[in-house]
């Protein structure tokens, strides 16, 4: 643990420019120090955005990257609503799979670390996640806003219907088997949000940004809007920023911090020391 906060301290130090005291302090002040800016007060909310790389270590694949999952798939032709008018069953087959993947894989320590903050802050913390996966509150999240959908969940294809998503663990394989709406008729979909589509409660998300005093990013490359620029808005607000992952991030340029590492192992320590 004092090797962790030696690490952050000398991070921060060259963050905040610091130094003049660097000098002064032995390990032990210094890892003091870091601490101390560190740990969380009653005043500050925590706004925590997830993505894909949170979910690597309980192995879900991440989407870009050595074994991403849009290596073997074109994002047009399988994620996007074009996509879905014009090949509605490769569209269910390449989700169907991801569905079937997801029912085997269980919360790594990462998720449970968050779990835990949000049980510490109670309504001073909120979850954002890009991920489609029930892993966050399978660890024992409560505050959790699915931006880009749920994998598990269904809703019809049509813009106009108002019929609302539905619970829906199923693979559809040929175009018999796709169900159709039972209020208007049209295809179902998977309830998730593609390319060229507006994410989820963006109103929610960005009154949740505003009132952060710390923005946590955790596995998330920083380059799919409007995700990327969450860290920016938080920051240009007067947020402290933090991300943790083992690769810098697109966006690392609006990161007070970078903590590099897996989140599995990094997230336990760091929630502790925010939690004092
Ligand atoms: N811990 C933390 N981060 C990790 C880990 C790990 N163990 N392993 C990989 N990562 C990081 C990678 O370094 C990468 O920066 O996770 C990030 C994953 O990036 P992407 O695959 O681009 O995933 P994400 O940023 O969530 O994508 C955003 O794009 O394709 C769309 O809708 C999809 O929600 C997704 C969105």
């Amino acid at each position: 643990m004092l090797d962790l906060l030696l690490h952050r301290a000398q991070v921060a130090t060259k963050l905040f420019s610091i130094s003049k005291w660097l000098g002064m302090c032995n390990r032990a002040q210094l890892a003091h120090k870091y601490f101390t800016m560190n740990r969380l007060n009653k005043h500050d909310r925590v706004f925590v955005l997830t993505g894909a790389g949170v979910s690597a270590e309980s192995g879900l694949p991440t989407f870009r990257g050595m074994n991403g999952l849009w290596r073997g798939y074109r994002v047009e032709d399988v994620a996007t609503p074009e996509a879905f008018s014009a090949d509605p069953v490769l569209v269910w087959q390449f989700y169907s799979e991801r569905r079937q993947r997801h029912q085997t894989v269980v919360p790594n320590p990462a998720h449970y670390a968050l779990a835990e903050l949000e049980r510490k802050l109670g309504d001073g913390f909120f979850l954002c996640t890009q991920n489609v996966d029930s892993l966050h509150e399978q660890a024992g999240s409560r505050r959790v806003l699915h931006m880009h959908g749920r994998i598990m969940q269904s809703r019809c294809s049509s813009p106009a219907c108002t019929a609302a998503p539905f619970d829906d663990g199923n693979s559809y394989r040929t175009r018999e088997e796709i169900p159709r709406c039972v209020a208007c008729g049209a295809l179902i979909r998977p309830h998730i949000c593609w390319f060229g589509e507006v994410p989820f409660e963006m109103d929610l998300v960005l009154h949740q940004l505003g009132e952060a005093t710390l923005v946590l990013v955790v596995g998330s490359s920083g380059v799919v809007e409007p995700a990327a620029s969450f860290v920016r808005i938080a920051r240009r607000g007067g947020a402290r920023t933090v991300y943790v992952g083992p690769e810098v991030p697109a966006n690392h340029g609006y990161f007070d911090e970078v903590l590099e590492g897996k989140a599995g192992e990094m997230l336990p320590s760091f929630v502790k020391l925010l939690l004092g």
